[in-house]
């Protein structure tokens, strides 16, 4: 597919869709030609929106994935979806591009991986944070060794939209359609970021909590029981001998999307703000830490990276290296279920 237009098709025009279309619109050598969504409101509002004639507004998502003029396929839908619709765009013949959490469950996770050794596609899960200058510079930082050792790691994700008034028991909050709440929602971008940063989570000990326990049913007033966690602490043994603690929660007033990120290291330290993702702030090498202190730098320009663009350059045959693929989707969703596991047992689980 080298030297082409990619003609992408995308499923599911909710909240998240907005960002793959405003990437995709920035993005060199592609088109957005098609659109699905069982919602035909929202089809139509973003099928209008993107010029999109009506025969290819879909509202099944097999005649997207078969339409001739879609060469590639972005999947924006709920988590219990993304697998059965990633095997199908596989079995199409086309790339795939899979928001995350990989599933809504591990279990799922092994045919999909199968069918891709047997039938390989070009293929990208959207961890997003991946792309921030501040997350690729303290990679570059700490994989040039400049705070030493890893010791520890000190990670929050924090959102207040449990509290938010009135929000009803959309697909979030429902486990058979989510898996997890806050841990795979939220939990596996800070997951897929240590092993990018840092390395392999070999074991976890987790303790999560629902704090809003019920809430209105979507098409009508009867409340029904939230099933899904809010808010997840837990322990993380990383291979080299660090140790991480996290914290995801959608429950902390005073903050939409907050990502705070501190490694520590023998030699130095390295802290983000993702709110401020040109920004680190950091001490490297022995010297600073005993001289200068904790100090702000500037992320270099060139440390920006497209997610979507990213997307395009691997359907058309290009590498690139920041992103994350099917097969890292996969070790994040087991790390997500152990997580899972663990609070539920009361004990820690490795990663196998
Ligand atoms: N990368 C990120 O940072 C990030 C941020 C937010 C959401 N997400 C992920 O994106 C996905 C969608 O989240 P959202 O917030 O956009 O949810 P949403 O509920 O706003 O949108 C989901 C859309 O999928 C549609 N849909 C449901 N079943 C369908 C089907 N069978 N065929 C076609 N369309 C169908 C729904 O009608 C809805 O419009 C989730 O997996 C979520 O975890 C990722």
């Amino acid at each position: 597919m080298e030297n082409k237009i990619l003609r992408v098709g995308i499923i599911g025009m909710g909240r998240i869709s907005g960002a793959h279309i405003d990437g995709l619109k920035k993005a060199e050598d592609v088109k957005i030609v098609a659109v699905c969504d069982i919602d035909e409101q929202k089809l139509n509002a973003a099928g209008d929106r993107l010029e999109i004639a009506p025969e290819y507004r879909f509202t099944d998502y097999h005649d997207l994935i078969s339409c001739d003029i879609v060469d590639a396929v972005e999947i924006c839908t709920p988590n219990y979806l993304h697998v059965q619709m990633a095997c199908d765009v596989i079995c199409a013949g086309k790339p795939v591009n899979i928001e995350k959490p990989l599933s809504d469950t591990y279990e799922k996770v092994p045919a999909l991986l199968e069918l891709l050794e047997k039938y390989p596609q070009p293929n990208m899960i959207c961890f997003s944070y991946r792309f921030l200058p501040a997350v690729r510079y303290a990679r570059k930082l700490i994989g040039e060794g400049k705070i030493g050792k890893i010791l520890t790691v000190n990670i929050e994700y924090l959102q207040s939209g449990s509290f938010v008034e009135g929000r009803r028991m959309e697909w979030r909050f429902v486990k058979s359609k989510s898996g997890t709440g806050a841990i795979g929602d939220l939990g596996v971008h800070l997951i897929d970021m240590t092993r990018y940063l840092i390395g392999e989570i070999t074991s976890v000990c987790a303790r999560k909590r629902t704090f809003v326990k019920q809430r209105k049913m979507l098409d009508s007033d009867i409340i029904g029981d939230v099933t899904t966690d809010d808010y997840c602490s837990f322990l993380a043994d990383i291979e080299g001998g660090a140790v991480a603690n996290f914290t995801v929660t959608r429950c902390a007033h005073g903050h939409s999307n907050t990502i705070k990120y501190d490694i520590f290291g023998t030699d130095g330290v390295i802290s983000f703000n993702l709110n401020d993702p040109w920004e680190l702030w950091l001490c490297l090498g022995i010297e600073e830490v005993k001289t200068v202190g904790l100090h702000r730098i500037s992320v270099p320009e060139e440390y920006l990276a497209s997610q979507e663009q990213s997307f395009v350059d691997i359907a058309l045959g290009r590498f690139k290296e920041e992103a994350a693929d099917i097969k890292e989707g996969a070790v994040c969703q087991k790390i997500v279920d152990a997580v899972a596991l663990s609070s539920d047992e009361n004990r820690w689980i490795d990663i196998v």
